[in-house]
């Protein structure tokens, strides 16, 4: 199937400009555009397996930047919708990442965020061991834990903050995001990734 961009119902953000996530916005738009062109080619080539075995192991390794390009910048645009929330104490997402990380939490996914390099820091959750697991993905694919659902995913390439903090502000960027985040967004993901 074709994707199409989403449109995301944001707020003005707090330190994070308005022209920051309109530009933001249109790198999303691209990786649907690119994840539909590289989609519609595949089958193409495939009838020619043989012929096209350079042009298809190609399309067909760069397909997961992409699309996960696609899906995380969904999953980012939209923690930011209806507003700040703060992460509600007594939520079943505050209760166990306060036991699991022992208070450190929100600091936790700060450092990894702060890793060098283009990528996401991702907070999933593993209803096989019944605990979270926080990882680095580089780029948009590297890394991922497979199967596992999203709980929070915090962009950290710099295309994110360069326009209002420069090449060395990736630590006041992650700060604005936290002050932005709307974290009903990320409780309600966890309450639904333990069904
Ligand atoms: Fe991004």
């Amino acid at each position: 199937m074709a994707y199409e961009a989403k449109q995301f119902n944001l707020p003005s953000l707090e330190g994070i400009s308005d022209e920051s996530v309109k530009q933001h916005l249109g790198l999303y738009a691209g990786y649907v555009k690119n994840f539909n062109a590289i989609a519609g080619k595949l089958v193409e080539y495939a009838k020619d397996a043989e012929g096209n075995a350079h042009a298809l192991s190609e399309l067909i390794r760069r397909k997961p930047f992409e699309f996960d390009g696609m899906r995380l910048h969904e999953l980012y645009f939209e923690q930011f919708e209806n507003g700040a929330k703060e992460l509600n104490a007594e939520s079943e997402l505050g209760k166990k990442s306060s036991a699991e990380y022992h208070g450190y939490f929100v600091e936790y996914m700060k450092a990894i965020g702060g890793m060098r390099g283009p990528g996401w820091a991702i907070l999933y959750y593993d209803p096989v061991g019944k605990e979270f697991q926080a990882g680095f993905v580089g780029e948009q694919h590297q890394g991922h834990l497979v199967g596992l659902p999203v709980i929070l995913a915090l962009d950290v390439w710099e295309h994110a903050f360069l326009l209002d903090y420069g090449a060395q502000g990736k630590g006041k960027y992650i700060d604005a995001f936290f002050k932005n985040l709307n974290w009903g967004v990320a409780e309600k993901r966890f309450s639904e990734a333990q069904k």
